[in-house]
């Protein structure tokens, strides 16, 4: 199989490699992820793309996922809300081949796949199109003069709060605390989100129906504590 090179220049991520394939997951890659791919001319940057246009059959409800790792958060999703249809982009194609592999046989594919920057896609979708979206444990970005590179920014916040229908949930998480501290500030200091934490100490439990992704385990059996940042789209 071949993949096209990055060509636009936000295409930073693009495709990268780590280890190679194994059998299952690149068969998966060849015949799966082509039929659920974003197409190229969706990714058009100009907010003209309903995520209805993008699915066989209309969905009940549209969420989004940004940086899914091996996707077993949006796979729990997909299989507790057959009815809606889920955006999800990751661009390490290890990633994506192991979605892939693991939903290859469902019945119910309900989701559409980035491999790539998912702000191109956010930026290409209408108005007002997600009913939620998740951006969990995202790269932390340490160093101060990387933290413009964290994916919760000024910019893309304008970005979600477009896409995002009055109501809509923004969910993330972390266990980095300057990270949670980052996101949570970013989120709160703008006009479009309000924080829904009632107490001090919400942010610190963990949401009744939570799926915990095997990075967030890992975590926690390291002794880091997740926090869990639930806005909403005013
Ligand atoms: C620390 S991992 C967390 C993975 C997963 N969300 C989890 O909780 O297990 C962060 C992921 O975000 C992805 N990522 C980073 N920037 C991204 C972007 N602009 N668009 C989509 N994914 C991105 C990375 O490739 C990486 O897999």
């Amino acid at each position: 199989m071949t993949h096209s090179e990055p060509t636009d220049k936000r295409r930073l991520y693009g495709r990268r490699l780590g280890r190679p394939l194994n059998t299952e997951r690149q068969e998966a890659m060849d015949h799966l992820y082509p039929r659920l791919e974003v197409p190229q001319s969706a990714l058009t940057q100009k907010a003209d793309i309903s995520p209805a246009s993008l699915f066989d059959t209309d969905k009940t409800a549209y969420w989004m996922e940004i940086g899914f790792g091996n996707g077993e958060h949006v796979a729990a999703m997909m299989q507790q809300n057959p009815d809606y249809g889920y955006l999800a982009a990751e661009p390490y194609i290890n990633g994506m081949a192991a979605f892939m592999r693991e939903i290859r046989a469902w019945d119910n594919q309900n989701v559409r796949v980035l491999m790539d920057d998912a702000i191109m896609l956010v930026k290409s979708l209408t108005d007002d199109a997600l009913d939620g979206l998740y951006v969990l444990n995202p790269d932390p970005w340490p160093k101060s003069k990387h933290h413009k590179r964290r994916i919760i920014n000024p910019d893309n916040l304008n970005d979600f709060a477009r896409v995002l229908k009055s109501g809509a949930k923004l969910i993330m998480a972390t266990d980095v605390d300057d990270l949670a501290e980052w996101m949570a500030t970013q989120a709160a200091n703008h006009p479009d989100f309000e924080w829904t934490a009632t107490q001090a100490d919400d942010w610190r439990v963990t949401p009744s129906d939570w799926i915990k992704t095997r990075y967030e385990q890992k975590g926690e059996k390291a002794g880091r504590k997740q926090s869990y940042l639930i806005f909403e789209r005013t």
